[in-house]
Order: structure tokens, then sequence, then C-alpha cells
């Protein structure tokens, strides 16, 4: 390890122990009742460069549950699958929404304000169901592949415990098939959308998983091209103004960088031609977003000077 490998691990050592008195502050999402069961005080922090570092500390080896940050590997494989004719059926627009409102769609017609709140993450989950023969099976190999491991896996506990509190969901996706914008029969999206919430994976595969949106959509472990440039950049436009949902606009401000955070506690932020930086702490706030990884990404994206508005 060189000493800037060694003074970044010491860096987020005392950054995360900076944080030990603020896992009380948030509630752990329990509207999932799986997810109920994680301990609060959990806690890792993992970045990954593209010239191929990765530090981590904390549980930053402990795989979570994904949540909506699958939503970012859903809207990618879409993209590759169908292009453009995506941005027909949902837009690119933040919705000013909590994550799972229902309100706005009927007002729009079906069409989802974009794809990272779970409207629109079920319309993706619906290209994919409608597009692969084997959806669920099709996201896991993606994920396998760049994760870099075959050792990935759906949480069954979680995803039982979503399919039987899942009604709001259902209920978006029914709304949309009524205005014709779904083709998938509902349950075998729902199981589908289910499944890429339940995976499970760490900080550290995360953050190497998503190196390629920091690199033009190649991966620089492999060279393997994952995305186009173009479809990177919008997918890095989408985060920076809605994937931390309706608090996108006060992390736009306050860190600067492309980020997704899930309901299991995790936040992905994008460093285009640096990096990724994954945090997870189980405890959200009011906007569904993880309350020490809020603190976390903001005071790591401040002390290496990351954002992308500088
Ligand atoms: O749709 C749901 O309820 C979950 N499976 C995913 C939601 C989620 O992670 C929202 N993010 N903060």
């Amino acid at each position: 390890m060189n000493n800037n490998i060694v003074n970044l691990q010491d860096k987020l050592q005392a950054l995360l122990l900076s944080q030990q008195g603020n896992f009380v502050q948030g509630s752990v999402a329990d509207y999932i009742p799986a997810l109920a069961k994680v301990n609060p005080a959990l806690a890792g922090i993992s970045v990954a460069a593209i010239d191929g570092k990765t530090v981590g500390v904390g549980d930053y080896q402990r795989p979570f549950s994904i949540q909506s940050i699958s939503k970012v590997f859903g809207l990618v494989m879409a993209m590759n699958r169908i292009g453009d004719s995506l941005w027909q059926r949902v837009n690119m627009e933040p919705s000013g929404q909590p994550f799972n409102s229902i309100i706005q769609l009927e007002w729009e017609k079906g069409i989802p304000r974009n794809p990272v709140i779970n409207a629109g993450a079920l319309l993706v989950a619906d290209v994919l169901t409608s597009h692969f023969s084997a959806s669920k099976l099709a996201f896991l190999s993606f994920m396998r592949t760049l994760a870099g491991t075959e050792a990935i896996y759906v949480d069954n506990n979680v995803y039982q415990s979503e399919l039987s509190h899942g009604n709001r969901n259902a209920a978006l996706a029914y709304l949309m098939k009524s205005f014709g914008n779904i083709q998938a029969d509902i349950p075998a999206l729902l199981s589908h959308y289910f499944t890429q919430c339940s995976v499970s994976m760490s900080c550290e595969q995360l953050a190497q998983s998503l190196l390629f949106l920091a690199n033009k959509g190649v991966d620089p472990r492999t060279n393997e091209v994952i995305c186009s440039p173009k479809d990177a950049h919008r997918v890095n436009a989408i985060l920076s103004t809605s994937g931390m949902y309706d608090q996108s606009g006060e992390f736009a401000f306050s860190v600067g960088l492309p980020a997704k955070s899930g309901v299991g506690g995790g936040i992905i932020a994008i460093v285009p031609g640096y990096g990724v930086i994954c945090t997870w702490s189980p405890p959200l706030n009011k906007f569904g977003n993880s309350v020490v990884g809020v603190n976390l990404v903001a005071a790591i994206a401040e002390e290496l000077g990351l954002s992308i508005y500088h």
C-alpha cells in the first residue's frame, strides 16, 4: 500500500468514528419487516478508485440489502436493451415527492417522473421482465459480472417480506398498466422488482461494481464496455438530480456528487474520473436516506475535494 492509500484509510476510519453518536438519529426501515431486524450500529465505508485501489473501513465487507441502489443497475440494463425508446415511457425530472408516492403518477398519465423513484423503477422492471426470458437471472448475472464474483445472492427473507408488504408498489404498477405504460403481468414484474431490491452486497462490492459510471461506461478493471459514455453521463445526471429522492437538491447543494440511496442504509456516490464511494449505516432520515451515510459521503467529498461542481 502506498502512502496515499494508508492516509485515506486513516481518514475514513476517523470519519467513521466521528459518526458514532449519530446512529441513534434515524430509524431503521420497518415497512419491510425483514429490514427492521438489522443491527442499527453496523456501518462501513468503501472507496474504489478507477486506478484499481480500494480502501475500506468498518463493516465494509458485510453484505446488506441493496434495495433502491438496484435501480441504478436495472436502469443500465434497460438502457442497453431498448435504447432511447425507454425515454418515451419514463421521464428524467426530479419528482419533488417521496420515493413511493403515487399522487403525481395519475396527473402525469402513468409516465413516471424518473427511473429511480419507485414508479420509474417498476417501469424499468417491466422493460426487463418483458425483454429477458429470465430477467431475475439476467439481473443477478449482471451483478455477478460487475462484482467479479459468483457469490452475490438474493436474501429470501427480505424478498418474502417485500412481497407480502408490497401493496403500494403493486398499486403503482397497476396504475401505470391502466394507462398502457406496462406490458408484463404485474405479479411477474413485482417479483422481478422485489428480487433486485433483495440482493445483498457489501460496500466494497457495490463501490467496485459501479466503477464504470466513473469511467465513461468502461469497467476500468477489465476494460469491458458496460454502457455507452452517453448513457453513463445520463445515469450520473439522473442520480445528481433524483438519486437522493426529495433530498437531492440539498445533497447537490452540500455534497455535489451523483448518488443513490437504498432503504437498507446504503449510499453509492459516483465521482467521475476518480471512483466510487459506498457507505452503509441502516438508520434512515425522513427522506429514506441513511443519516450517517449522508454525513459520511459529505465529509469524504469535502475532505478529498470531490464535488463535481468545483
Ligand atoms: O420499493 C421498495 O419499497 C423497496 N424495495 C425499495 C425502496 C428503497 O430502497 C427506497 N430508497 N430509499
